[in-house]
């Protein structure tokens, strides 16, 4: 039993009467220094994951994974109070985002790099000159002008051949896509918006690397831990067992949501040039969402009964897409094998503190937080906890089709023993 309070010990300031209901959104990360880096919409929140390494006792001694890491939340957090971490993505682009964010910077290197793309920018009136398998997939999304700037700085971070130069420029780039473009995330969805007034490249790019210049000071000083983010799918993952002795993690929601499309600009510009690329991604992620495919075969997975019912009853109505039961079907297949793979990497006395959301297809509940546990359970998962951070609205229409019914949003808390 470990008794050490690593929080109360640390000169960590953390806000213990935040609402939890905000702590499981990305809001708090939007007004912090480094979180806010590039503002991803499926995050939680800094002091969620600080909460959860105080409610369990985690210290310096522990090793905490993340396998569905996104833009690294869990990563930063439990660097800054000094615990080694881990995190695993399938997207290219989400692993750059956490590793930018854990890396050391040269303060005055970054500032004369700025220095030199405010003189490009000063000298050149044109940036037409480069024409890749980028640009085609790219260009409906932009103004012809801002996305030859968009490849223009691109192509001098590429040049430039360095590690923190790409880390730190990339992450700024990919950081404004959305504002200098006509798309706008909202949801699952990238929208596409022609009649967007879009501001100027120049000015949003150089006043957000101002910004994170700022920030160098902080993540500098932050504690010299070991942590980091790979490439790589939480089903079926390359550690040794018990590499680990906690798991704060968040996988994607039942909802539909395919990050390919959601975060389509940011893997061209910095990490997928090809559509068979993007859609290697999409068939291969989690199956949340209708074109994921089954990757791993299974053999020892007995859908819950709740499931099969569930199943049953949406057989039997009308769906606006029936590839909503084989994407259920799945993703529970799916999270079949992320436990069983946390179980194996996990040491014995270990925590897994998951975040998830219920949903509703055609009026009827799925209770995924209760299915999981389920799922849990049946590969010996001891279940202690299930903490219901809020209660969500459903969507306008779902809600006028078939009233108000709030699903639960839970933070689901195991012990591998
Ligand atoms: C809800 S988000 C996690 C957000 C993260 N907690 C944060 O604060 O930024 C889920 C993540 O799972 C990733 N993902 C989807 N399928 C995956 C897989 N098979 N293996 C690993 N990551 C996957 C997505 O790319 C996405 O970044």
């Amino acid at each position: 039993m470990k008794t050490k309070n690593i929080i109360s010990q640390s000169s960590i300031k953390y806000d213990k009467n935040i609402d939890i209901r905000l702590l499981v959104t990305p809001y708090q990360n939007k007004r912090l220094p480094v979180y806010d880096w590039y503002s991803y919409k499926h995050s939680f929140s800094r002091d969620l994951v600080i909460k959860l390494i105080e409610e369990n006792h985690l210290n310096g001694e522990d090793k905490i994974l993340d396998p569905f890491c996104g833009s690294g939340t869990t990563l930063l957090a439990s660097k800054e109070i000094g615990i080694p971490v881990q995190g695993i993505d399938i997207l290219p682009f989400s692993v750059f985002i956490s590793n930018s964010k854990l890396l050391r910077y040269d303060k005055s290197y970054i500032k004369n790099a700025i220095n030199e793309i405010e003189d490009l920018f000063q000298r050149y009136d044109k940036y037409h000159e480069i024409n890749d398998g980028e640009r085609d997939l790219l260009i409906k999304f932009f103004p012809e002008e801002t996305l030859d700037k968009v490849l223009f700085i691109r192509g001098w971070i590429n040049n430039k051949n360095d590690d923190q130069i790409k880390h730190f420029f990339l992450t700024a780039l990919l950081s404004i896509l959305e504002d200098v473009s006509y798309t706008r995330k909202d949801g699952g969805f990238l929208r596409i918006l022609k009649e967007k007034k879009i501001p100027d490249l120049k000015s949003v790019y150089l006043s957000k690397l101002h910004k994170m210049v700022r920030d160098i000071e902080f993540i500098n000083n932050l504690p010299d831990t070991d942590a980091g983010a790979i490439e790589g799918d939480a089903r079926k993952t390359m550690f040794e067992p018990n590499s680990f002795s906690a798991v704060i993690t968040s996988p994607p929601y039942l909802n539909r949501h395919d990050y390919t499309r959601v975060y389509l600009l940011e893997l061209i510009t910095g990490f997928v040039d090809t559509q068979e690329g993007i859609k290697t991604l999409r068939y291969h992620s989690v199956r949340s969402h209708v074109e994921a495919r089954r990757k791993f075969m299974v053999y020892d997975y007995n859908p819950p009964k709740t499931l099969n019912a569930i199943l049953q009853r949406l057989e039997e109505i009308s769906l606006p897409n029936r590839q909503i039961i084989k994407m259920l079907e799945g993703y529970f297949e799916d999270m079949h094998l992320v436990l069983k793979e946390i179980k194996r990497l996990l040491r014995p006395n270990s925590k897994v503190a998951l975040i998830i959301g219920d949903v509703r297809y055609g009026g009827i509940k799925v209770p995924v937080g209760d299915i999981l546990i389920n799922l849990g359970n049946n590969i010996d998962l001891k279940f202690k906890e299930k903490i219901t951070a809020r209660m969500r609205g459903n969507s306008p229409q779902q809600m006028k089709k078939y009233g108000r019914e709030p699903m639960e949003e839970n933070i689901l808390i195991w012990e591998r023993e």
